[in-house]
């Protein structure tokens, strides 16, 4: 993306605002535009200052200016290419830097310690100590308060991070696992109140953990108070949501904007016989898009961002950001000014609540990943952490295939995270698994794309005679042939599949490939995230169709209710819970003894002679290098100790072999079926 010779916005608001006309400026240069945001912000300075001095003591009206002069022009800017053309640009940047003082004088004391730590730390959420565990409250523990009193079990699984799933007063019977929120600003009233989510984030926060919280800035319900006010007839909050009143202009958005649920919802409008107009619904029916053009829509998430921040959460993860901006003619999938939405509302909030960073929720491309980090012609802060959606795809498509070629070929391609970000790593989630495998990527190691995606969505369905998986198909398109995949990390990994047979041999493998997944995901370089259940290799949820708010969504079969009598046999010597459970837990201890995991610093995919095994490398600037080898087949396999050039420079221990010698046997290190070995320097 360039933002040179780049395109003006015409008639925003006017009657042509739906049809988002682009017209090509060439004075507006990113010159021009920062000239404009840095004498908008300069003439607002005194005032925000003195507003700063009304409501903070002296010492903070200090750093409060420190931050307004760091991170306001990181905001402004953006602000300038989205808003800039409107006569009151000036007036709304004064008034939400308002908005960000304001919260900076709400911002409670206890917070205010952790931003100081964390302004000193500000990599606090790369450290290689930081494991982070998934889970919808409910599910886990009942309610808020339950989720409380399991933190000592998240301990000991050496969680430092813990991201619950929606947890705002969503909308009753169907709501899309909670992201259909009514109100952003209520806790859903069955899961708690929003004193217990103070509560949680304050034990968190004595127990050095963060909590993560979903953010939807896409789209609300279609009962959201913003959106109930629409259909009142209020046209401030009309002006919310993108609305036509005939098929014209959906139609002619449907020519090139992609389904996300081709199967369950397709389409990307909806009819609203209360406002007689079509609504952009990208998800669900039932899930109303924003309208983000509309300044009123960014401040309106900034302030609840701010006030989210301040209840104690320290991680925003902001939902399906790739969806943010329309242009006709376009997919309406990472346009620049989604990006410019995120620079903005970061660089703000950065200069009331320093300590919060975000998390983009963009399953894209991995071309178009990195940007969300902020890589863009050059880097633009932007989100600190992002899903390494890649990552995740390859590892499962290295264990169906057993075959490193295409991950280690998909894997080099994508751009190192700008310094100060990072990935978030993970093995499965809450979603369908969507075969992000890249054309040129597959034909480079001689595959064929479309057939691979198509193997691996039958593989995991366990519909190819010899798969392990036991998964079920997620969005089967016709028009594109397209499949996704749904099922628990165990059932997947063959752990299903082998305890009915009954196999030891197979039950052996399941366990192992699974923690092999994580021992990719855990030593990636990145803060990998556990998904709920997993630790004790839950299987799918069989009832999960019983369920009426689950629809016909079948994602809902690896979001399960915790099988607490299952973690309890996690004290069973040599059940599968103790394995799994003791395994990852392992992993965690062992990222705490190993520096180089530290998240910052480049990880690289390394080719060696065995195309069964991936091998990755991360070499941390300070704390030195660590190399990844997971031997992705379930036959024994070695590589080469000199291809890779290691062993006799370091005579290197393997952190996960309890720190011993890496083993050498006539100039190759052997790794046992379906093992992963972390070399560093001893
Ligand atoms: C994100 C969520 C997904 C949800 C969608 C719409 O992609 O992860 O679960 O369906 O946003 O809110």
């Amino acid at each position: 993306m360039t933002r040179h010779g780049a395109r003006r916005i015409v008639g925003l608001r006017a009657a042509t605002r739906e049809e988002l006309v682009l017209a090509a400026d060439p004075s507006l240069t990113e010159r021009t535009r920062r000239a404009q945001a840095s004498a908008a912000l300069a003439r607002a300075r005194d005032a925000v200052l003195e507003r700063a001095a009304a409501v903070l003591p002296a010492d903070e009206v200090d750093a409060l200016a420190a931050r307004l002069d760091r991170y306001g022009r990181d905001a402004a800017l953006p602000l300038a290419w989205l808003y800039g053309d409107r006569d009151d640009f000036e007036a709304l940047l004064a008034r939400l830097l308002r908005t960000v003082v304001d919260a900076a004088g709400e911002r409670p004391h206890a917070l205010r310690r952790l931003d100081r730590r964390r302004e000193i730390d500000p990599e606090w959420f790369l450290r290689e100590s930081m494991v982070g565990y998934v889970c919808y409250a409910d599910r886990f523990a009942g309610d808020l308060p339950g989720v409380r009193s399991r933190l000592d079990y998240l301990e000991e699984l050496g969680v430092r991070y813990l991201h619950l799933m929606p947890l705002l007063a969503a909308r009753a019977g169907e709501d899309d696992g909670g992201y259909a929120v009514v109100d952003f600003d209520r806790v859903d009233p069955r899961l708690g109140t929003n004193a217990d989510l103070e509560e949680l984030a304050t034990e968190l926060h004595e127990r050095d953990m963060a909590l993560c919280v979903d953010l939807v800035v896409n789209h609300t319900a279609a009962e959201h108070t913003w959106a109930e006010r629409a259909k009142a007839g209020d046209p401030f909050y009309q002006a919310f949501y993108l609305t036509y009143p005939d098929r014209s202009l959906p139609d002619a958005y449907e020519r090139t904007v992609p389904e996300t649920f081709p199967d369950t919802a397709p389409g990307n409008f909806t009819w609203s016989a209360e406002l007689s107009s079509w609504v952009w619904t990208t998800f669900y029916p039932f899930q109303w898009d924003l309208d983000h053009s509309n300044p009123e829509v960014f401040a309106a998430l900034l302030e609840v961002m701010l006030r989210t921040a301040n209840r104690g959460v320290d991680v925003l993860r902001l939902d399906a950001v790739r969806c943010l901006w329309k242009r006709l003619g376009t997919t309406c999938e990472n346009l620049p000014e989604a990006h410019w939405l995120l620079q903005a509302w970061r660089g703000l909030t950065r200069i009331a609540t320093p300590g919060v960073v975000f998390k983009a929720e963009a399953i894209v491309g991995p071309d178009q990943l990195v940007q969300y980090l902020g890589a863009h012609d050059r880097e633009h802060p932007e989100c600190e952490l992002a899903y390494h959606n890649q990552l995740m795809v390859m590892s499962w498509s290295a264990v169906a295939s057993r075959d490193a070629r295409l991950p280690t070929v998909a894997l080099d391609r994508l751009a190192d995270p700008p310094r100060g970000t990072g990935w978030v790593t993970y093995v499965r989630c809450h979603d369908d698994i969507g075969w992000a495998v890249d054309d040129a990527d597959a034909a480079t190691v001689g595959v064929n794309g479309f057939a691979h995606r198509r193997f691996l969505a039958e593989f995991y369905a366990g519909q190819i005679p010899g798969s392990f998986a036991r998964g079920a198909i997620y969005q089967d398109d016709p028009r594109t042939g397209d499949a996704r995949t749904s099922g628990m990390a165990a059932a997947l990994a063959g752990l299903t599949e082998a305890r009915a047979t009954g196999d030891p041999l197979l039950l052996d493998q399941a366990v192992r490939r699974l923690l092999l997944l994580h021992a990719i995901a855990y030593g990636w370089g990145g803060l990998p995230l556990l998904w709920m259940g997993d630790e004790i290799a839950m299987g799918n949820d069989d009832d999960w169709t019983l369920d009426p708010a689950a629809g016909d969504d079948n994602r809902w079969m690896h979001r399960p209710h915790m099988d607490w009598q299952a973690a309890q046999r996690r004290h069973h010597p040599g059940s599968v819970e103790q394995r799994v459970f003791a395994g990852i837990a392992a992993l965690a201890d062992a990222r705490r003894r190993t520096p180089e995991l530290h998240a910052i610093g480049p990880t690289r995919p390394v080719w060696t002679d065995n195309h069964r095994v991936l091998a990755w490398r991360r070499d941390h600037p300070r704390f030195g290098t660590l190399l990844g080898l997971a031997n992705v087949h379930d036959a024994d396999q070695s590589v080469d100790a000199e291809i890779l050039g290691v062993v006799r420079a370091w005579d290197p221990v393997d952190v996960l072999d309890d720190d011993r010698p890496v083993p050498v046997d006539a100039g190759r290190i052997p790794l046992p079926r379906l093992s992963v070995r972390w070399v560093v320097a001893p």
